[in-house]
C-alpha cells in the first residue's frame, strides 16, 4: 500500500505534509477508493456552525470499496473468522466472496421488506458475523444503521428507536454469554411497547422461546432464502450518513453521533492500515463488540476496507476460564491483538498460569483502547502477553472521532507506557488551558481539543445539530472539544489523562452522571442523587452513588438492590453502582449546584482537606457525609 507509513521519518514527513496540505494530503489517501464520481473539493468547513464536509459532490458506496474494490485479488481470502462463544462450538469463516453473497441476500430481504436509502435501522444482535452482515446491507443500500449494544435495556433501546424514527429492528432470538443465556427477542419486545417499528428481522442464534408477531416479526433465514446473492450497490453522496451510533455525554440522554459516508470510509481504513501495520494473510482480532464506536471502525469496516482477515468472538474472556483469550490467539494464529484496559486488569489478577498453556509466538502487534491504560496493565501485557517483543499501540479517540487520533504507528513510533504518543497525519492537537488559550510547548497539561478538520469526524448529533454545536464546539471559540484531558511531556509525547467533564469511563464504557441519576431518581423513595465516578482497580473507574432517599419500611440493603434493579432496568447492568450511600444531603452552593468535587474526593477516599466549601449552602453536610462512609 502505497498511503503505508515505513519508517519514524516517513510518519514525520506524512505528518507535516498533512497539516501544511490538507487537501492534497487526504485526496491522495483517497485517490486508492472507488469513487463512482471524483469530490469537486476536497474540503469544506467550519467550526462555528459546525459545518464539515470532505470529498464534496463525490458519489460513492463503500461496500463497493469493501466488495467489488478488490474482489479479483482477495476474493478467496478470509473475511471474518467468528469463533462461538462455547469453545466447543464450531466457529464459521467467511471469505470475502461469501461475506459479499450474504450481505447481497440480506440488502435484499431488507429492500423487499421496503427499506431503503436513508431509512433508519437499528440493530441489536450478539457477536455473530450477521451482526457484521446487517450493517453492511444496510450500507449496500443506504439504509442508515445504528447498532445498540446488546446489553442495554429495553427501556434504552426504546429511547434509541423513538429518537431515530427506525423503520425497521435487526435481532437474535437470544445471546450466549460465558454460562448464559440470554433473551434478545424479548427485550425487543418490550421496547415496542414503548415504540414502534414496521419490521423485526430475527436471527437464530440460541433457539430459545420468543413470540413473533404476525406481519411485523420474521425470520432472517427465512426472509434471506429465496433472495439473490447480487444486489446493486446503492449511489451515496459522500456526505450521506452512514451511521448513527448513541453514546453518553455530561447532560441528558445519550445523543446520536452522525457518521458519514466518504471520510468516515478513508479515516478508517486510513488509521487501520497505518496504527496495526497490518499485513497480507495476518489474523487480526479486536475485542471490543459492534455495539460501541470500535466495533464499528476496527472489527467492520477498518479491516474490511483494507481487505483483512478479521475475528469475530462472541464469548467473554473468563469463560470457561480466564485462558479463553490465548487459547483464541493459538487457535486462530491471531497477529495482531486489540483489547481495552479493563479486560487486561481484569485477566492479570488470574496471574500468568492461565497464558503460559498457549502459544502466543504469533502474536506480532497488541492495541489498547477504550481508556488510560495504566503503567502496571501496560508492562503486564508488554511482558506476558507480547513476551517483551510487541509494540503496544495505545490509541486514544472518540465515537465521535470517527477512527483512531493519537497513537504510535506500531514498531514505528517509539512507545512508551501510558503514553498515546503522537497523533496520526492529519490530526492537528492542541492543548489548552480552561479560559482557552493555547498552551505551546512541551511539558504542558490541559484540556484536549482539536483544531483542524479530519475525515472521521462527527458531523451532527442526529436530530439536534445545536447539541452538537454546543458540546464540542462551543466551549473553546473555532475547536472540537474532547472532554478529556491531557499531557505533553518534556518529549512532545501525549497522556490522556481521561475526563475532565461529567462523562465517567467504566471499563471502558461511556456513563453521562446526569442518566445515572436520573435513572435512580425514578425509584418512587428516592429523593435526589448524585453520581460520581471513583478510581477502581479492574474496571478504571467505578460508579459511586449518593442518595437521599425515604428509608421508612425499608433496609439499606433492600433499598440499594432495588435501586440497581432500576438501573438495570432504565439503562442496562452495565450502569449499576459500584456503590451506593445514603447520605442525608448533598452539598450543594447557595445557587443550588451540587459540587462534584466533594463528592469525588470522598468516593476516592481522600477525606482530608475538602478544598473550599465556603460557598457551601450547609457546610456540615460534608461531615455527615464523610462519616456515612463505610
Ligand atoms: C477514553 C472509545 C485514554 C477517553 C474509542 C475518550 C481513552 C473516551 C483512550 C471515548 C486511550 C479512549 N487512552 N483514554 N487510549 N481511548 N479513551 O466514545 O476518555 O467509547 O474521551 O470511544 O474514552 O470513549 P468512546
Amino acid at each position: 500500500m502505497s498511503d503505508r507509513i515505513h519508517t519514524l521519518s516517513g510518519y514525520l514527513y506524512e505528518y507535516q505534509k498533512s497539516v501544511t496540505q490538507p487537501e492534497e494530503f487526504w485526496a491522495r489517501i483517497a485517490d486508492s477508493f472507488h469513487w463512482r464520481k471524483r469530490w469537486s473539493k476536497v474540503l469544506k468547513w467550519n467550526f462555528e456552525e459546525p459545518d464539515v464536509k470532505w470529498f464534496v459532490d463525490a458519489k460513492l458506496n463503500i461496500t463497493e470499496n469493501i466488495f467489488e474494490r478488490h474482489l479479483f485479488t482477495i476474493g478467496d481470502r478470509p473475511a471474518i473468522i467468528w469463533e462461538a462463544n462455547d469453545p466447543n462450538e464450531a466457529g464459521r469463516t467467511l471469505t470475502y466472496k461469501e461475506l459479499f453473497h450474504e450481505v447481497n441476500r440480506f440488502a435484499n430481504a431488507l429492500k423487499s421488506k421496503g427499506i431503503g436509502k436513508g431509512d433508519k435501522v437499528i440493530i441489536y444482535m450478539p457477536m455473530v458475523p450477521e451482526a457484521a452482515i446487517a450493517m453492511l446491507a444496510c450500507a449496500r443500500i443506504g439504509a442508515i444503521h445504528s447498532v445498540v449494544f446488546a446489553g442495554f435495556s429495553s427501556s434504552a433501546l426504546a429511547d434509541r428507536v423513538n429518537d431515530c424514527g427506525a423503520k425497521a429492528i435487526l435481532t437474535a432470538d437470544g445471546n450466549f454469554r460465558g454460562s448464559k443465556k440470554i433473551a434478545v427477542k424479548a427485550v425487543v419486545d418490550e421496547a415496542l411497547e414503548k415504540s414502534e417499528v414496521e419490521t423485526v428481522i430475527v436471527y437464530e442464534r440460541t433457539q430459545q422461546e420468543v413470540s413473533m408477531k404476525e406481519g411485523r416479526d420474521f425470520w432472517w433465514h427465512e426472509v434471506i432464502a429465496e433472495e439473490s446473492q447480487e444486489c446493486a450497490p446503492e449511489e451515496m453522496d459522500s456526505e450521506d450518513m452512514l451511521f448513527i451510533l448513541y453514546t453518553s455525554g455530561s447532560t441528558g440522554k445519550p445523543k446520536g453521533v452522525v457518521h458519514t459516508t466518504g471520510g468516515y470510509m478513508v479515516y478508517s481504513q486510513y488509521s487501520f492500515d497505518n496504527v496495526f501495520q497490518y499485513s497480507e494473510g495476518d489474523v487480526y482480532w479486536c475485542t471490543a463488540d459492534v455495539g460501541w464506536i470500535t466495533g464499528h471502525s476496527y472489527i467492520v469496516y477498518g479491516p474490511l476496507l483494507a481487505g483483512a482477515t478479521t475475528l469475530m468472538f462472541e464469548g467473554v474472556p473468563t469463560f470457561p476460564d480466564a485462558g479463553r483469550f490465548w487459547q483464541v490467539v493459538e487457535k486462530h494464529q491471531v497477529n495482531v491483538f486489540y483489547t481495552a484496559p479493563t479486560a487486561i486488569r481484569a485477566l492479570q489478577a488470574y496471574g500468568t498460569e492461565p497464558i503460559q498453556k498457549y502459544d502466543l509466538s504469533s502474536l506480532k502487534v497488541l492495541g489498547s483502547v477504550g481508556e488510560p491504560i495504566n503503567e502496571e496493565a501496560w508492562h503486564w501485557y508488554h511482558t506476558h502477553i507480547g513476551r517483551g517483543k510487541c509494540p503496544i499501540v495505545d490509541t486514544w479517540w472518540q465515537t465521535e472521532t470517527g477512527g483512531i487520533m493519537v497513537s504510535p504507528i506500531a514498531g514505528i513510533t517509539p512507545t512508551k507506557p501510558a503514553f498515546a504518543t503522537l497523533p496520526l497525519p492529519g490530526v492537528q492537537l492542541c492543548i489548552v488551558d480552561p479560559e482557552g488559550n493555547e498552551l505551546t510547548g512541551n511539558s504542558v497539561e490541559g484540556n484536549l481539543c482539536i483544531k483542524f478538520p479530519w475525515p472521521g469526524m462527527i458531523r451532527t448529533t442526529y436530530g439536534d445539530h445545536e447539541r452538537c454545536k454546543q458540546t464540542y464546539f462551543s466551549t473553546y471559540k473555532g475547536m472540537y472539544f474532547t472532554g478529556d484531558g491531557v499531557k505533553r511531556d518534556h518529549d512532545g509525547y501525549y497522556r490522556i489523562l481521561g475526563r475532565v467533564d461529567d462523562v465517567i469511563n467504566v471499563s471502558g464504557h461511556r456513563m453521562g452522571t446526569a442518566e445515572v441519576e436520573n435513572a435512580i431518581n425514578e425509584h418512587p423513595k428516592v429523593i435526589e442523587s448524585a453520581v460520581v465516578g471513583y478510581p477502581h482497580e479492574v474496571k478504571g473507574q467505578g460508579i459511586y452513588a449518593y442518595v437521599i432517599a425515604d428509608l421508612t419500611n425499608r433496609t439499606e440493603d433492600n433499598l440499594m438492590n432495588e435501586i440497581k434493579e432500576m438501573i438495570s432496568k432504565i439503562i442496562g447492568p452495565i450502569a449499576k453502582p459500584d456503590k451506593i450511600q445514603f447520605v442525608p444531603g448533598l452539598p450543594k452552593t447557595r445557587s443550588g449546584k451540587i459540587m462534584r468535587r466533594i463528592l469525588r474526593k470522598v468516593a476516592e477516599g481522600s477525606l482530608d482537606n475538602m478544598g473550599d466549601t465556603s460557598t457551601l449552602l450547609d457546610p456540615d453536610v460534608v461531615t455527615k457525609i464523610i462519616e456515612g462512609k463505610k
